[in-house]
């Protein structure tokens, strides 16, 4: 059975899939308006910290948990003998389906955006709203990228997930040291480097707290078992500790340059950095045009290029998910479990696509509309809270030897290390406490209206 399952061929093919999932829209849309609305360099501070403090410990568990059990989300838990938890795992392949549902969407958008740009369509930016709402075009983009994902997922570990990471991932790190240096160019670039790295301690508010919290946890991806899943095709002689920290610092690294290249764009000229999630498409087209045109296209293209390749890794480790667990659980072939569930989670999609205009009921749904809706419980309260109940799973039920004896294998060094000690506070009180917390407050303000923070 295991061998049959795949396996990652080496650990850089493995840190590359794994990091590849954390980098996506999350570090490159989403991470540079948080540090705007955020207040700047004050949130990238907190945003570290909790990605050492907090996330790094989680993704330590989740690898653990996968190659332990060699097991989709679901059957790992079952094979370390809690049947009961196994509702832990159908919560996260549950949230898995929503998040991709609606991300697919807007990794839509950016390869509609990465056709408009090479066409030279600067003025897509001031279209933006009716771009989104022609729910048809939007529908054909949300469809290819499907596919695209559906593709690499039924080549397999080795020769579908990790290939493509091997391709898509080095050409998104040339890409995006390419446009950093760019961008360090532009007249007026270091006001936005400036406000981008001098922290104001005084920004620092509950809600920014909050947001850098989330930030951390989505990005890397955890929570809903992604990594229990990317874990369950790592083998025994891989060090987890030293692959968990590649790929948070890949992670990181990524983020904090999309923010480099961002604010000498919008700085240099004299846009608003907290310009909301409108930032990336309706701003960046407006300061590629001021390029000329030749520029204007490459510098352009390029960056929706890399803003679909980030995307793509994402969503292929989404898929990942459902797909292990059709075939784990019920002996699915891969091919029919791919192409069965990817168009089931698109066709979930679909009151997401029609919520940025097209239909005046899902774009006003619930007080915002149906994306944001689903963001609220996929991401905002079932990841803490999928990750709040994984840490105290290793911690207690499971049990911390038990834990450092998986991560021992492959680092012989591991037990009594600093690391270890590090290892098993975080996980018995740290991250268990505060993903509860931070999963309570969320329910309290966007299901009950009340804002604590
Ligand atoms: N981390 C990705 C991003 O930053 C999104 C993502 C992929 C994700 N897989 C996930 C988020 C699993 C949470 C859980 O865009």
């Amino acid at each position: 059975m295991g061998a049959n399952r795949g396996e990652f061929q080496s650990r850089l093919g493995f840190v590359l899939a794994a990091a590849g999932s954390a980098v996506g829209l999350g570090n490159i849309w989403r991470f540079p308006f948080e540090v705007g609305n955020g207040g700047g360099a004050a949130f990238v501070v907190l945003y570290l910290f909790f990605c050492f403090l907090l996330c790094f410990p989680v993704m330590v568990t989740e690898i653990a948990i996968g190659r332990k059990t060699s097991k989709n989300p679901v059957g790992a838990f079952i094979g370390l003998g809690f049947k009961n938890w196994s509702i832990v795992g159908k919560m996260g392949l549950f949230c898995g389906v929503l998040i991709l549902s609606y991300y697919n969407v807007v990794a839509g958008w950016a390869f509609g955006y990465f056709l408009e740009m090479v066409t030279g369509n600067f003025d897509i930016g001031k279209n933006f709203g009716a771009f989104v709402s022609d729910w048809q075009r939007v529908a054909l983009y949300g469809v290819c990228f499907m596919a695209a994902t559906a593709v690499i997922v039924s080549g397999g570990i080795k020769g579908g997930i990790e290939r493509a990471a091997r391709i898509l991932m080095p050409t998104l790190i040339t890409i995006i040291a390419f446009l950093v240096i760019y961008a360090m160019t532009l007249p007026n670039a270091m006001a936005g480097v400036e406000f981008y790295l001098v922290p104001d301690f005084s920004e620092i508010t509950g809600s920014v707290i909050y947001a850098a919290l989330g930030q951390a946890f989505f990005s890397l991806s955890l929570g809903m078992g992604a990594l229990i899943t990317y874990g369950s095709y790592v083998s025994k002689k891989e060090n987890i500790i030293s692959s968990a920290a590649l790929i948070t610092l890949t992670d990181v690294g990524i983020a904090f340059f999309a923010g480099l290249m961002m604010f000498p764009f919008v700085f240099s000229l004299g846009l608003e950095p907290s310009g909301g999630p409108g930032l990336i498409f309706v701003t960046l087209p407006q300061a590629f045009q001021t390029l000329g045109p030749t520029l204007g296209i490459i510098i352009g293209s390029l960056f929706f290029m890399l803003l679909s390749f980030a995307a793509l890794t994402s969503t292929v480790s989404l898929l990942e998910v459902p797909v292990s667990y059709m075939v784990d659980e019920h002996n699915w072939p891969r091919r029919k479990a791919v192409w069965a569930i990817a168009g089931f989670i698109f066709v979930i999609g679909i009151p997401s696509l029609l919520a940025n205009g097209a239909s005046t009921f899902f774009s006003t749904f619930a007080g915002s509309d149906f994306m944001t809706f689903i963001g609220y419980i996929a991401n905002d309260t079932l990841l803490p809270l999928g990750g709040c109940l994984i840490t105290f799973f290793a911690a207690y039920v499971w049990k911390k030897h038990n834990l450092s004896e998986e991560i021992a294998e492959g680092n012989p060094n591991y037990k009594g290390s600093a690391v270890e000690t590090f290892i098993n506070i975080a996980i018995s009180y740290i991250c268990p406490a505060l993903l509860a917390i931070i999963t309570f407050f969320t329910i309290l303000s966007r299901f009950f209206g009340i804002n604590v923070l």
